[in-house]
């Protein structure tokens, strides 16, 4: 009786702290919205996102913009989109390459939701790199990253969130501190997309502090189930750039670097 009734006592606590269905951010909630961005972006129309009605917010290259204007002004014919999901901070991280237009762009994409609910967006975050862009041509970034596997991982074989916001910090912090490469865990067959310049093994050649100015404005969806962390930030080190940093971790060691850069 004693058992019976302390076991029904911590499934009633257990319910109290299950989320209930609308306020639960999923994977698949994340992913469809993300999705209605793809086909945003391909019709050159707004109309089939679910938009907050208070309170959104539109940011490209950094900057908040109308969401009428820049990329989701006209159609784009695309060629590759990829989408990750972070069911924690309630947010996804999209690809999107469109290089056959007669404006091509790379762009990298985080949506947000407001509380946990996915069914509609609060912010749509850009940076939306285009001919001018550093190291910019489209279709060859787009032969690299066709190659690519950005399958889900094994669970033996996926980093916990704590390793992944590491791995991402540190590279972003290689420009300003001398110690932060070599913290890395590099993997022996890693690939570096820079826009469209290819470094292989990715951890050759890489800064070691010399910056005192920080990349800054951090905004990070991590998905585990991935091994992937998109970062988003105003790259300060040797400049001031809107950025895109995403690395994928495989079994402990880093497998790919993408940067879209503006
Ligand atoms: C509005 O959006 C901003 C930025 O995303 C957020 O910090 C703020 O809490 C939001 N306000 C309301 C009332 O939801
Ligand atoms: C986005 O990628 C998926 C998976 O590769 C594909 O099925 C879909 O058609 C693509 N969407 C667009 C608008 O190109």
């Amino acid at each position: 009786m004693f058992i019976h009734s302390s076991a029904f006592g911590l499934l009633g606590v257990a319910a109290l702290l299950m989320p209930t269905a609308s306020g639960a951010c999923t994977r698949e909630g994340l992913l469809a919205a993300a999705n209605s961005y793809v086909e945003a972006v391909a019709a050159g129309k707004i109309d089939g996102l679910k938009l907050a009605t208070s309170n959104f917010t539109y940011q490209e290259n950094n900057k908040a913009a109308d969401i009428k204007r820049g990329v989701l002004s006209q159609p784009l014919k695309i060629d590759l989109n990829r989408s990750t999901a972070d069911t924690t901070a309630c947010a996804s991280y999209t690809m999107i390459i469109s290089s056959g237009g007669p404006k091509p762009y790379v762009i990298a994409t985080q949506i947000r939701h407001p509380g946990d609910d996915t069914s509609s967006i609060s912010m749509i975050d850009t940076i939306a790199a285009t001919t001018g862009s550093l190291f910019f041509n489209a279709k060859k970034t787009l032969g690299y990253i066709q190659q690519e596997n950005w399958g889900t991982l094994a669970e033996a074989d996926r980093p916990s969130r704590e390793l992944l916001k590491k791995v991402g910090d540190s590279y972003l912090d290689m420009w300003t501190d001398a110690k932060a490469a070599d913290s890395i865990p590099w993997g022996t067959n890693c690939e570096r997309v820079e826009g469209s310049q290819l470094t292989k093994p990715c951890g050759g050649s890489l800064p070691r502090g010399g910056s005192s100015k920080n990349n800054i404005d951090r905004r990070y969806v991590i998905d585990e189930t991935i091994g992937s962390v998109d970062i988003l930030c105003s790259f300060q080190a040797v400049g001031n750039y809107p950025d895109s940093h995403e690395v994928r971790v495989e079994a402990g060691k880093v497998k790919y670097v993408h940067t879209v850069t503006v």
